[in-house]
């Protein structure tokens, strides 16, 4: 056991971020119903990603993570999710068969439902109302009765993902996921962009390998016709994930039974805060976000609070610098985190260091600067002697028009056409796509 850890410890602690409930009994009534709910992950799937994070950790595996930036309730549709998990294992193709690594696919998904923000309350028009911070809190809309702090919502959390993983579980198993049958995960536009083109060839070369592998041994192989995909999203809501966190029933210890992979963000990753201490008594592996302004003893003393024992797969570092600070901020961290023999898995979020807001308000990410970053991450990750194991993406497989740039020239002027997201803007589905093939080739050449 953890010393002086409980599952309530984290209530002594300064926590960041947090909802203000008006009325503390609502609140106290809707976590007594949480914690009675079943799970929505077993310790079982959690030890196999945290084995699986250790194989990225030596090199024989890759981590792509992506989804939104915010899920929202009301895009708890078939289509939305489909075509997040298509465009996922479209990538993640791209990924294996070019860079010759398993790839561990886990999807910003399935509960990605709070958000931190820059401040407690938004003005428009003279009007001051609390931020939004996500469909488990408060609503996007901005009147008094949406922004409304409503423990209530933290149910509906729970159910939406709960809806979505169960869609997600029966995917993943079933025929859609068969690596025989990639053209279910074809998405009906876009036909004629390069990236389609270089796919669908990847997709005849696939056919090819696999019927020569059903010749030499016509046995059904089990792994090439179901594929695992996991769940990930910012730990925040203190009280909703501690609702989550259980004992497994074989006694292996706490866990988060909520997701797969909680990860503590930017802005909450203060060694002596809250959220530190709750997942630190918690068996899942973990992903951290490292901003620009992280030194390396801080890195250092999370690792040694939150791995102590130094356990493969345990800890992801997520840096998200934007193309600018990459140069500087990272070799430090790589350096400090050697010389301490701290063992990591390192991935890049090229997307949080990098958004900028138009004249006219809009949040949006440069396509070069993003890839810029990747590029030098790779660069960066080989010239200190580490691996870059992953990649972390805000992107969607619907047709928006959030970032600009890449293959198919969106510009500023295109932002309005299709602008869906509640909070930061993702890369659509062709975008996403190009930037699965200008990595695929790196992660075998680092
Ligand atoms: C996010 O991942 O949406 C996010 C807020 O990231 P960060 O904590 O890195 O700013
Ligand atoms: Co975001």
């Amino acid at each position: 056991m953890l010393s002086n850890w409980t599952p309530d410890s984290w209530k002594k602690c300064p926590a960041a971020q947090q909802p203000a409930y008006a009325d503390v009994g609502e609140l106290n009534e809707v976590l007594a119903v949480l914690r009675r709910l079943p799970p929505l992950v077993t310790s079982w799937e959690i030890d196999r990603l945290r084995e699986q994070m250790a194989e990225a950790q030596r090199r024989e595996a890759w981590v792509l993570q992506g989804g939104d930036c915010a899920e929202s309730f009301l895009d708890c549709t078939a289509e939305t999710i489909a075509s997040k998990i298509k465009v996922l294992l479209q990538m993640s193709l791209v990924l294996l068969f070019r860079s010759k690594r398993r790839i561990i696919r886990i999807g910003r998904i399935a509960g990605q439902y709070a958000k931190p923000r820059s401040n407690d309350f938004e003005r428009r028009d003279g009007v001051e109302l609390p931020s939004y911070r996500g469909d488990l809190i408060n609503r996007a809309a901005f009147t008094a009765e949406h922004r409304h702090h409503d423990p209530a919502l933290l149910l509906r959390g729970y159910e939406r993902a709960a809806l979505t993983l169960n869609f997600i579980r029966g995917l993943s198993e079933g025929g859609f996921a068969d690596l025989h049958h990639p053209e279910n995960w074809d998405l009906d536009f876009v036909a004629n962009s390069p990236e389609c083109e270089k796919y669908h060839e990847l997709v005849r070369s696939l056919r090819d390998a696999l019927a020569f592998i059903d010749t030499i041994s016509p046995t059904p192989r089990r792994e090439l016709e179901r594929v695992d995909f996991y769940t990930s999203h910012e730990a925040l809501h203190l009280a909703f994930e501690h609702a989550l966190t259980r004992q497994s029933v074989r006694g292996t210890g706490w866990y988060n039974l909520g997701t797969h992979f909680p990860w503590i963000g930017e802005r909450t990753r203060d060694v002596h805060g809250a959220h530190v201490e709750l997942l630190r008594g918690i068996r899942n592996p973990i992903g951290i976000k490292l901003g620009p302004r992280v030194t390396g003893e801080e890195v250092i003393d999370l690792l040694r609070i939150l791995n102590p024992q130094n356990e493969p797969g345990r800890i992801t570092l997520i840096h998200r610098m934007g193309h600018a600070a990459i140069g500087t901020a990272l070799p430090p961290l790589i350096e400090a985190v050697n010389e301490a023999k701290r063992p990591v898995l390192w991935a890049c979020d090229p997307m949080h260091g990098n958004t900028v807001t138009t004249e006219d308000g809009k949040k949006t990410r440069k396509f070069d600067d993003i890839l810029g970053e990747l590029n030098q991450a790779f660069h960066i990750h080989r010239h200190c002697g580490s691996w870059l194991g992953g990649v972390h993406l805000e992107l969607t497989g619907e047709r928006v028009t959030e970032c600009i740039g890449g293959s198919s020239g969106l510009t500023e002027d295109d932002l309005g056409a299709a602008y869906n997201s509640f909070c930061d803007p993702r890369l659509n589905y062709e975008q996403a796509m190009e930037i699965a093939f200008a990595i695929a080739d790196r992660i075998s050449q680092s």
